[in-house]
């Protein structure tokens, strides 16, 4: 039955492909304010002293992320009628909070590739990117402060604590399928993700002189965005299309990282299979492409997956929910169908 189910929705994501998204009509509606962002990225990533940062920085900017942050960060400025630029600083921001992020995270986890393309450590080396992502966190940190919005200030330097903050909790919680419970995970999810897709949203809000209703539910569209947004993540790591995915299929089970569709699975399997789990996550088996088939063909048999894409569709319905605090307009409309599509994204 189970089987059936994950065909189905990996069939539906084909006939979805050609779809005219969401993501192509907010760019569409927002495109003067999306040309100035892409001008301060390039304009944020040169350096008179050297050569290596745009270097670097380009590598893995032109790779083509997908920029939801920023999209965010404009989309809910624009969703309130603002006029004025600071969202595109704010927006910037948040893209390269999020870029440092990724060229830390893969150091980190050993990630050898990243939107389709090898991952900066592997060209250059570890130090380079750690270097890098730290020059492009301060660049980050430099154009909040040009927005001249002291509580966004305080919502971006925040969420940067909480995202490194959970990075080194997570590496704690390698490795232990026991110990680990859906509600850490759900703690940590929000802490690395959610949470900056709530301040990418609520800082838009901010700049736009949003009313605390408004602020508010930007912000916990945002949250509930981010949450499925990681779930579905955890979830294409181990049956997405490394093609469209952009990155390793099964990286997170080398890592000994305990994600929702292995807690969800894990707790419908009988010992037998429950010890055979804890042993492929323990870092002591390696893990062979016929381990990765395994696990997956227990998920599926207590179907963990399709669990997990229950719990992330759970987050999109207050994602929407949400938006009706913001704005009733093309925009909001678009940041709903935006939240529907994130259960079916394949990159
Ligand atoms: C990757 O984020 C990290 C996660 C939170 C899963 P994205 O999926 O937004 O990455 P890019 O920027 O589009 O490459
Ligand atoms: C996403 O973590 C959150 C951060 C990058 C902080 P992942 O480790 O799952 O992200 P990917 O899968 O490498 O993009
Ligand atoms: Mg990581
Ligand atoms: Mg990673
Ligand atoms: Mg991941």
């Amino acid at each position: 039955m189970t089987d059936k189910w994950l065909s189905k929705m990996l069939a539906n994501r084909k006939e979805n492909e050609n779809a005219h998204s969401s993501f192509l009509k907010l760019k569409e509606l927002l495109e003067r304010d999306i040309a100035q962002l892409n001008d301060y990225i390039i304009e944020l990533t040169t350096s008179h002293k050297t050569e290596i940062i745009p270097l670097v920085s380009q590598h893995i900017i032109s790779s083509g992320g997908k920029r939801i942050r920023p999209l965010l960060t404009i989309a809910c400025a624009c969703a309130l009628g603002y006029e004025g630029r600071d969202h595109t600083r704010l927006a910037v921001a948040v893209e390269l909070i999020h870029t440092a992020t990724l060229l830390h995270d893969d150091v980190i986890d050993e990630s050898k590739v990243r939107r389709g393309k090898p991952t900066a450590h592997q060209i250059w080396d570890n130090k380079t990117s750690i270097l890098v992502g730290d020059f492009l966190f301060s660049q980050a940190f430099m154009q909040m402060v040009k927005a001249r919005s002291l509580q966004a200030l305080d919502i971006l330097s925040t969420t940067s604590a909480v995202i490194s903050e959970s990075e080194v909790w997570q590496l704690q919680l390698l490795h232990n399928i026991v110990g680990v419970s859906d509600d850490d995970y759900l703690q940590l999810i929000y802490s690395k993700t959610a949470s900056l897709l709530a301040a990418s949203c609520e800082v838009g809000a901010i700049i736009a002189g949003g009313t605390t209703t408004q602020i508010e539910a930007a912000r916990e569209y945002g949250l509930n965005l981010g949450m499925a947004f990681q779930i579905v993540d955890d979830i294409l790591d181990y049956i997405g299309d490394a093609d469209k995915f952009g990155k390793k299929i099964g990286n997170d089970l080398i890592e000994g990282k305990v994600t929702l569709p292995i807690i969800l699975a894990y707790n419908k399997l009988n010992p037998e299979q429950r010890g055979r789990m804890e042993e492929i996550f323990s870092g002591k088996t390696e893990i062979t492409e016929a381990v990765k088939q395994e696990v997956i063909t227990l998920v599926t048999s207590a179907e963990g997956f399709e669990a997990a894409y229950q719990v992330a569709e759970h987050y999109i319905t207050k994602a929407i929910s949400a938006l009706q605090g913001l704005a009733k307009n093309r925009i909001a409309e678009e940041l709903g169908n935006l939240a529907k599509e994130t259960v079916e994204r394949q990159n």
